[in-house]
């Protein structure tokens, strides 16, 4: 039994705003952004939209792009660091919202890595628990997670959404190949490098980052989780068509590449278009990819990320 995707669909918020724009009330540049991270412009939402918004926008579309039966979806996954409330989960809120009556639906905390992690329970509630259909959605608003007055973390961050349908399939040539799966809360606790603080005196709180200790991290990390995967897998580099890697900074992707010897023209890079969407980035870059005819059914993908916790992981997917 695989797991397999059916359809996938993204939102982004309508607004859009720009390094230059940032640059006119923080003392940033466009110059200063784009060279380290490269990031050009993210989509933030308005007052008034959150998470489960962009999130049911996104699951609405991957329903309609498979023409499929809301009704007849077992499970919704919703991986957000940045949820509307503490509760109701925003699982919930999207299960009322698109008529998915028969489904249960939880969130997953696993900030950037989430997508990974939610992959990896969808496709053991398939093979575990005999589930046939389920919707995985990312949905994130990182930028209601920030100070906007501090320039070391806000410029990093945009928000947007993107939606699964994932199925049972017989077909071996299609689908998971493999998910990996690693935590190391240690290093947060010896040295705080990227956390939110909580909610402080009637504020839900402020972004905090140490993003020389992140970067590191970021590549250290993502570079053993994919060669530990390949390995386990009899896989090699060759194996694979594209990487689709978190979207947090490019220069941590090109690093990657590097010491991988793995070109970056085989890499889907969306962060200049969408910055740091934390769980929805690489729903967002798969879509982009499919969108624009780089990704192809049949082709073999590898994801990687790294986020807060310290979390982390890879899979590796047919598509
Ligand atoms: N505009 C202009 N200057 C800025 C700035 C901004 N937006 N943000 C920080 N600076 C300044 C700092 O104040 C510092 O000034 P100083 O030398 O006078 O003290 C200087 O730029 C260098 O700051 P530093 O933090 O050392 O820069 P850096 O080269 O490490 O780049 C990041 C900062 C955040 C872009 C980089 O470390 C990074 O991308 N890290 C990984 C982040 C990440 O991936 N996070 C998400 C993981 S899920």
């Amino acid at each position: 039994m695989k797991t397999v995707i059916n359809s996938i669909a993204t939102h982004l918020p309508s607004k859009v705003v720009t390094n230059d724009d940032l640059s006119d009330t923080l003392d940033t540049s466009h110059e200063w952004i784009f060279t380290r991270t490269g990031i050009e412009r993210r989509h933030l939402v308005s007052d008034g939209e959150f998470a489960s918004d962009l999130g049911i926008i996104a699951a609405k579309k991957a329903i309609e792009q498979a023409d499929f039966d809301p009704a007849k979806l077992e499970a919704i996954i919703v991986s957000t660091t940045t949820a509307d409330r503490h509760f109701p989960s925003c699982g919930a809120r999207i299960q009322g919202e698109i008529g998915a009556t028969k489904a249960f639906a939880f969130d997953v905390g696993a900030a950037c890595a989430g997508f990974i992690y939610s992959l990896a329970i969808a496709d053991s509630l398939i093979k575990g628990s005999n589930l046939n259909n389920i919707l995985l959605v990312c949905c994130e608003t990182l930028s209601r997670f920030v100070d906007w007055t501090d320039r070391s973390t806000c410029v990093l961050f945009g928000d947007g959404a993107g939606a699964l349908l994932l199925q049972s399939s017989e077909d071996d040539h299609q689908g998971l190949i493999a998910t990996k799966l690693y935590t190391d809360g240690s290093k947060e606790k010896h040295d705080s490098i990227l956390a939110h603080s909580g909610p402080q005196n009637g504020h839900r709180g402020y972004t905090t980052m140490k993003g020389r200790s992140v970067f590191k991290y970021a590549i250290e990390y993502m570079d053993q989780s994919v060669s530990e995967i390949l390995t386990e897998n009899n896989m090699t580099f060759d194996d694979i068509d594209w990487i689709i890697p978190h979207q947090a900074n490019r220069r941590i992707l090109e690093s990657l590449c590097k010491m991988k010897n793995f070109p970056t023209e085989k890499m889907i890079i969306t962060t200049n278009e969408h910055a740091n969407t934390s769980s929805a980035s690489i729903p967002l870059a798969m879509g982009y990819g499919i969108e624009n005819g780089k990704i192809k059914r049949g082709h073999t993908i590898l994801l990687t990320a790294l986020g807060a916790g310290l979390v982390w992981g890879s899979a590796i997917l047919r598509y």
